[in-house]
């Protein structure tokens, strides 16, 4: 490693200075002689981009270094930190970067998610490095391990809790009984939120990493588009309630796994790529990670399991990440060299949401009379739905006692747990055994990860 003096200074430009920004600009300022040591050459932050350049700051962002004009600082640039987030300006001032050729480095999933490869195929096409650590769950390393370190072998599924807004308020919800709104409006508080929370409730926000992980570990192109996705303003405290009597927690997994052809059904072999809340075993590693944290968990052929834990989300944590990529990046511009590229030689088709094999938890109210449960069960047969167990809770005010509604007089719960069928089987299931006549309502229907 040549010394630091030796190299010119590298030219840093930071495009925004929010939660991200400012603690990317403090790590560049406090450990710059730390950095110089590591890369070769001294990281200079030559402007940082903002919308408003005269709104109240945090004290360590030296002032003199913002603008508002963002595509004049890019072209100043040896490395473009971008954490502005949303697609355009970024994209345009990404691209105007690689043009440039400067390397770059974004924190921006939804970008990614939305038109990565435009970016990729712009790098690959000028020479220069793509760096995205922090895109996918924060200051966890998960894309370098997915996309380097387990470049031989194959990956299988990938298990993970990669939204910690969700997290947290689905956490408090199990912990302390919290409202989803009041939970919510804490995550923002802390700054792991989204601007607009909608994005992390609603499953945007770990749809666009799930894209990003599976376009990773299955070498396709999987686009936000491609991911089915549920969120969770309709889990309510009366289904926590009954996770946790089963034994389980709600979590919203994002997954994405890899499916043989089958043979049966003549479908060929995919990627199945969705996100939506699931109960969980409190027994799974993934059960366990609490409050904002995120974790991933990778099945791989040979690696066999692999978790990958920590924070996802923060100022701090998810600056960590953005600094080791522009590491990266510095590095090859000092002794040479080049990040991986995009990889897409898989032939594999991205399946449809209703190819999606998982197994259920469905509650329902019914009438309290012989054969009704006869009736249930004959609806899910014809379908070609098994069922693994089925449990008519003890007495109401048991049940009561734990949190849980107790169904009206004269009817009963039925707690009915299935083996794995596709996601279109359950549907049309559902529906068949909405309409029978001793079924007065179907309270809840989750989907059951991890067993
Ligand atoms: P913030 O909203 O806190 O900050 C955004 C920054 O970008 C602000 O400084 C804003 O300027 C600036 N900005 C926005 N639009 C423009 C524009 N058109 N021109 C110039 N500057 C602009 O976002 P975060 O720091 O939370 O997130 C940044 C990125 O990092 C996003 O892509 C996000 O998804 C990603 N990320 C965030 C994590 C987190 O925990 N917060 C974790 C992982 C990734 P001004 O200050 O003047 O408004
Ligand atoms: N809003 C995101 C979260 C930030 O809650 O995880 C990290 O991408």
């Amino acid at each position: 490693m040549p010394s630091a003096e030796s190299h010119p200074p590298l030219r840093v430009a930071l495009l925004g200075c929010g939660v991200v920004g400012t603690q990317v600009a403090r790590l560049l300022t406090q450990q710059a002689d730390d950095l110089a040591s590591r890369v070769g050459a001294r990281l200079e932050l030559v402007g940082i981009a903002v919308r408003d350049a005269s709104a109240p700051r945090d004290p360590v962002v030296d002032r003199s270094l913002l603008t508002e004009d963002a595509e004049g600082l890019v072209r100043r640039a040896d490395i473009v930190v971008e954490v502005m987030g949303g697609i355009e300006p970024a994209r345009g001032l990404l691209l105007q970067a690689i043009e440039a050729r400067a390397a770059v480095v974004t924190a921006n999933k939804a970008l990614l998610a939305e038109d990565g490869p435009t970016l990729y195929k712009a790098a690959d096409d000028a020479g220069v490095d793509i760096y995205f650590e922090a895109a996918v769950a924060g200051a966890i390393p998960i894309v370098r391990p997915v996309r380097e370190s387990l470049a031989g072998d194959h990956v299988r599924r990938v298990l993970g809790i990669v939204n910690g807004t969700t997290n947290y308020v689905l956490d408090q919800m199990t912990t302390t009984g919290a409202d989803l709104a009041d939970a919510v409006r804490e995550a923002q508080d802390l700054g792991f939120a989204e601007a607009d929370p909608t994005a992390d409730v609603e499953g945007y926000d770990a749809a666009a990493k799930a894209a990003i992980l599976a376009s990773l570990a299955f070498h396709v192109r999987v686009s936000i588009d491609d991911v089915a996705r549920e969120g969770i303003m309709a889990v309510t405290a009366d289904d926590v309630a009954w996770a946790a009597h089963t034994g389980h927690v709600i979590k919203l997994l994002a997954i994405a796994e890899l499916r043989d052809a089958d043979r049966g059904t003549g479908r060929g072999a995919g990627v199945s790529v969705r996100v939506h809340p699931a109960l969980l075993p409190t027994t799974h590693p993934l059960a366990n990670v609490r409050g904002s944290f995120n974790a991933v968990f990778v099945e791989a052929e040979s690696a066999g399991e692999l978790m990958f834990y920590g924070r996802g989300a923060g100022g701090a944590p998810t600056a960590s990440a953005v600094l080791g990529d522009v590491v990266s990046a510095a590095r090859h511009r000092v002794l040479g060299g080049k990040g991986p590229q995009e990889s897409t030689y898989a032939d594999l088709a991205i399946l449809p949401a209703s190819a999606a094999v998982t197994r259920y938890q469905v509650r329902l109210d019914v009438d309290d009379r012989p054969g009704v449960l006869a009736q249930v069960a004959q609806a899910l047969a014809a379908h070609g739905v098994s069922i693994e167990a089925v449990r008519q809770p003890s007495a109401p005010e048991a049940v009561a006692a734990e949190g849980m509604q107790t169904p009206a007089a004269g009817a009963a719960q039925l707690v009915i747990t299935t083996h794995a069928a596709p996601e279109s089987a359950l549907a049309a299931t559902v529906e068949a055994v909405a309409a029978l006549d001793p079924v007065r309502t179907i309270t809840s229907v989750l989907r059951v990860e991890g067993a």
